[in-house]
């Protein structure tokens, strides 16, 4: 008896080695361990047995039993294995597809999008400018003289502070004014789109990495009432058409007059809430007539010529428009944050 139980074994075993499909190996389970199987047999003829022949058959067919389970379950693993690693079966068709996720453009990217778009309506062409900037164009040609207490204004990050062209990240894109006023003549009109860097303690409305937006026209004859009604045009595309604007007196170096402009609060229509402190205005943007002195550094007549000029933070605006709490939240690339836009 436990001959014929070895040589069940040995066969089961070497058969084993030879199968390489899930389905024969189930047809092999059965052949030897369902319940008509050869080790299935043994097990039920143990009753027969005389008493003393039992216990030893008993317990060898038990450990040939979990032996073969064992080397069934190894078998079968090493099917599956090798149907991941290569083969036709390697690719079940009917799973469902990995969803390919799409990048989006960034939020401040759609802002500045929507920005110049605006004002292209309006007939401004869209320019870009350099991001390292000499002390000439962002401060000395915006009427800020060295030592001007203007200039404590702008946290300036200094690239070469001591060369005899001193150089620095701009502080902001109204270095771009005079760089295309000195390259064309009037009319001008332009928006500037740019990054802008400042040496701030970064909190929740200051960081040193932002996005700003210039806009410059100049031309014969161009007065207050044009910055009002294009700005005033403009917060309207922004912000819905029922808005108001306030201008107040603020001051730029590189303006005369120096205004700020706010909106009637978008959220209590001016009533007074948490987002405009109370006070029914949200701040969006300072803007002036262009200084006479800005128009004679480009070789511009200030007799001849007028212009407004106008700047905009552009994270600033997000903020308002989708109640944002914290400036930090744009640059932190949490895709919690950026999957919203
Ligand atoms: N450049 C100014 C800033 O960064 C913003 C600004 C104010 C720009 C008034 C202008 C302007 O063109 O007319 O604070």
């Amino acid at each position: 008896m436990l001959d014929e139980l070895n040589k069940i074994k040995d066969s089961a075993t070497l058969e084993l080695q030879g199968i390489s499909d899930l389905k024969a190996l189930d047809d092999w389970r059965v052949a030897y361990m369902g319940r008509k199987g050869k080790l299935t047999q043994v097990l039920r003829g143990l009753s027969d047995l005389p008493i003393d022949q039992r216990k030893a058959v008993g317990s060898a067919a038990n450990d040939i039993k979990t032996l073969l389970e064992a080397e069934l379950k190894g078998r079968q693993q090493a099917v599956k294995d090798a149907k991941l690693a290569g083969g036709l079966d390697a690719i079940d068709v009917t799973l469902p597809g990995r969803p390919v996720s799409l990048g989006r453009l960034h939020p401040t990217t759609q802002m500045v999008r929507e920005i110049c778009d605006a004002f292209s309506a309006m007939g401004f062409e869209v320019v870009e400018g350099p991001e390292v900037e000499s002390d000439y164009y962002n401060f000395e040609a915006l009427n800020i003289p060295k030592d001007h207490p203007a200039r404590d204004m702008w946290d300036t990050i200094w690239i070469n502070r001591d060369q005899t062209i001193p150089t620095l990240l701009r502080t902001h894109t109204s270095p771009m004014q005079v760089r295309v006023m000195e390259q064309r003549q009037p009319p001008v009109r332009v928006v500037v789109p740019g990054r802008c860097y400042r040496y701030e303690a970064t909190d929740a409305t200051h960081e040193s990495v932002f996005f700003q937006i210039e806009g410059l026209a100049v031309d014969k004859g161009i007065t207050f009432a044009d910055l009002k009604g294009s700005l005033f045009e403009f917060a309207k595309r922004l912000f819905g058409a029922e808005r108001k604007v306030r201008f107040r007196c603020d001051y730029f170096p590189f303006v005369e007059p120096g205004v700020d402009m706010s909106i009637d609060c978008f959220v209590c229509g001016g009533k007074g809430c948490r987002l405009c402190s109370n006070t029914g205005w949200i701040e969006i943007l300072g803007a002036g007539m262009v200084h006479p002195n800005v128009l004679k550094g480009v070789g511009y007549d200030p007799e001849v010529y007028t212009g407004f000029a106008f700047g905009l933070g552009v994270e600033r605006i997000l903020m308002l428009k989708h109640g944002i709490d914290d400036i930090r939240h744009f640059y932190a690339n949490d895709l919690r944050f950026l999957k919203q836009f």
